[in-house]
C-alpha cells in the first residue's frame, strides 16, 4: 500500500488513484498517466501475483485457505502480507465505537477480525472519518467495515462484499417533539453524521431542510439536546443507542413512518478484487453457518 502514497502527493483524483492502486486493475489501465506512474512497482508484483495465480490454480497462498477453511479458490494480493489493514469510524455504536482500552471495539470490529481470522491473516483496524472511508480503500486501507450501506454512489468507486446486516434510518426528536412523518421534516433543522445515508436523505429527500452535518453522531445527538437542531437522522442501531443514552430527554422514532427505505450493510472492498471478495464472502458465511455471527449479533447487537 506504501507506493500508493507517493501518487497521493501528486494530487491525482480519488479515482484515477484507486483504479491505479487496485492491484487488479493495475494492468488494465496502462496507458493512462497514473498506471504509468505506478508501472514500476505495481507491475513487478503485478506478474508475482500473476505468476503465482497461474502456476497452479490448486495452490493457494492464503494462510487462511492451508487449512481449507475458505471455498475460495484465488489469494487476493490484498492478502498476501498476511495483514489486512480495515478503516473503520469508531463513533457509531453498537457496530463500532472507542472501547474502554482506546481501541476500535464493536459487533463490526468483532466481526472483520473473526473474517480475517478465517482468512488466516492479521487485522489492523484504522480509525478514521466516515467520510474518508470510501477513498481510503485502496490506499491508506485495504477494506472498510463501517456500518456502511450499499449505495449507487458508492458502487462507482468501490465494490461491497454480500449484504451482512439491514438497517433503516431512525428519526432521533426531543422527548414530546411533534415531528412524526416526512412532511413534519419539511423546514426542519436536521442534524446528521457528515457523508452518511441520514446525510443523503436529509440533504436530498427532505423539503427545504436545514442540514448540519457533525463528524460523530453523538455530536449531533448533543446539538438535538441543547436544542440547536430539531432533529437527528441516522442508523436505527445507533439512533437506539443515543436513545437510551440520553434516555427521558430524547426518543427514537422508527424510519419506517418517514418511508425510508430498508438499507444494507457490507464491507467495501477495492473495486475489482473479486478475489478479495470471494474470500470475504466465503468467510462470512462460515460464520453465519457455524452460529459465530448470530453470537456477536447477541453479544453486541441484541444485548
Ligand atoms: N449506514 C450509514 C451509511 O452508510 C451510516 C454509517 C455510519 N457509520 C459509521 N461508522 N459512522 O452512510
Amino acid at each position: 500500500m506504501k507506493k500508493c502514497l507517493a501518487l497521493m502527493l501528486t494530487g491525482v483524483m480519488a479515482m484515477s488513484l484507486l483504479t491505479a492502486c487496485g492491484k487488479d486493475n493495475a494492468a488494465e489501465t496502462t496507458g493512462d498517466a497514473v498506471a504509468e506512474e505506478t508501472e514500476t512497482e505495481s507491475q513487478e508484483e503485478e506478474s508475482a501475483e500473476a505468476e503465482d495465480a497461474s502456476a497452479e490454480n490448486a495452490e493457494t497462498e492464503s494462510a487462511g485457505e492451508e487449512d481449507g477453511s475458505t471455498d475460495a479458490d484465488v489469494a487476493s494480493g490484498v492478502l498476501s502480507d498476511g495483514v489486512l489493514t480495515v478503516g473503520t469510524n469508531a463513533e457509531f455504536p453498537p457496530f463500532e465505537y472507542v472501547g474502554d482500552d482506546g481501541e476500535p471495539d464493536g459487533f463490526d470490529v468483532a466481526l472483520i477480525k473473526a473474517i480475517g481470522e478465517k482468512l488466516g491473516v492479521e487485522v489492523r483496524v484504522e480509525n478514521m472519518e466516515f467520510e474518508a472511508l470510501v477513498a481510503a480503500i485502496g490506499n491508506k486501507i485495504d477494506v472498510a467495515i463501517a456500518g456502511m450501506t450499499i449505495t449507487e454512489e458508492r458502487q462507482k468507486v468501490v465494490d461491497f462484499s454480500d449484504p451482512y446486516y439491514d438497517a433503516l434510518q431512525y428519526v432521533i426528536v426531543p422527548e414530546g417533539s411533534a415531528i412524526a412523518s416526512m412532511d413534519d421534516l419539511a423546514g426542519k433543522n436536521i442534524g446528521v453524521q457528515l457523508g452518511t445515508t441520514g446525510d443523503f436523505i436529509a440533504s436530498d429527500d427532505v423539503e427545504g431542510a436545514n442540514v448540519s452535518q457533525y463528524n460523530k453522531g453523538v455530536d449531533a445527538v448533543n446539538d438535538l439536546i441543547n436544542g440547536k437542531v430539531d432533529c437527528v437522522i441516522i442508523d436505527k442501531n445507533p439512533a437506539q443507542v443515543f436513545a437510551e443514552k440520553f434516555e427521558g430527554q430524547v426518543t427514537a422514532v422508527d424510519g419506517a413512518q418517514f418511508g425510508f427505505e430498508v438499507e444494507k450493510y457490507a464491507i467495501a472492498i477495492p473495486k475489482g478484487d473479486t478475489a478479495l471478495a470471494d474470500q470475504i464472502n466465503a468467510a462470512l458465511k462460515e460464520l453465519k453457518d457455524d452460529g459465530t455471527f448470530d453470537e456477536l449479533v447477541s453479544q453486541y447487537i441484541e444485548n
